[in-house]
């Protein structure tokens, strides 16, 4: 007999914040659109989500220039997908997306989970396992993998100026998981005092509240500089991901 081992969740809803240049890799166009293997970058990101239990529907946040989504919007004709025009500044572009779930929602403990556009190699199981935390904790959760390296701080010549301990030292991955209205809250606050955040966490972290730390693959990489391309087309084959030998993967 066969036994379905997939976890059964709520009802969430998945923001992609892909309204960023991506000015470190020094491409032509957004580092979403570069070519992964026959999809781009976006559209691996967003597959890794297709399917799983509970999931609503996804809103990108995009540029308000962006003219590549269309194309995009016809590969995934099926799915619910949704914009939302992004802002100047990370949060404000997932704060727009998260406007739109609000406005779908009765429930305001809806679940969102929030994934860079950029990390196109988030693992099934570990979204999965995401899931389950978020859903039992009260202040959210994310995706975090403990640092692996000694750490140096060090002066504006880049000389050393100490060690810094790395225990229990985590960077800290997406996606990231929490309550609908909690998030919106957290970085409308955060908007008011003036923080500027790299991540949805932090805003909840300046009410106060501490999310769980759901411990995830180091190759759940963010694309940001030219050599992270080649290195997630390393990543895709060794998950069974690659689609297509068409384009080269090293060079
Ligand atoms: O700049 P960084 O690579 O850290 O961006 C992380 C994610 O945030 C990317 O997916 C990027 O597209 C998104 N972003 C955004 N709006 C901005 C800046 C970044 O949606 N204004």
């Amino acid at each position: 007999m066969l036994v379905s081992h997939s976890p059964k969740f709520q009802p969430w809803w998945l923001i992609i914040p892909a309204a960023g240049f991506g000015q470190r890799m020094g491409a032509a166009r957004p580092k979403q659109y570069l070519a992964l293997d026959s999809r781009c970058v976006l559209e691996v990101t967003l597959s890794r989500f297709i399917g799983l239990p509970g999931l609503q529907g996804a809103v990108l946040a995009l540029a308000p220039d962006d003219a590549l989504a269309p194309a995009l919007l016809a590969n995934f004709k099926d799915f619910p997908l949704h914009y939302a025009v992004g802002g100047a500044t990370r949060s404000a572009s997932v704060r727009a997306a998260l406007h739109f779930v609000q406005q779908q929602c009765v429930d305001k403990h809806t679940m969102v989970l929030v994934h860079d556009a950029a990390r196109p190699c988030a693992r099934r199981l570990d979204i999965e396992a995401l899931l389950s935390c978020a859903f039992a904790s009260k202040d959210g959760a994310l995706l975090a993998t403990p640092v692996r390296d000694t750490l140096k701080q060090a002066d504006t010549d880049q000389q050393v100026l100490t060690t810094v301990s790395r225990a229990g030292v985590y960077h800290a991955l997406t996606p990231q998981a929490f309550a609908c209205d909690l998030l919106a809250h957290a970085l409308d606050f955060a908007e008011q005092a003036g923080c500027v955040l790299t991540d949805d966490s932090s805003a909840i972290e300046l009410l106060g509240k501490a999310p769980q730390l759901v411990v995830g693959h180091a190759d759940n990489i963010k694309i940001t500089h030219p050599d992270d391309l080649p290195l997630a087309r390393l990543i895709l084959q060794a998950q069974g991901h690659w689609h297509s030998a068409q384009v080269p993967l090293l060079g």
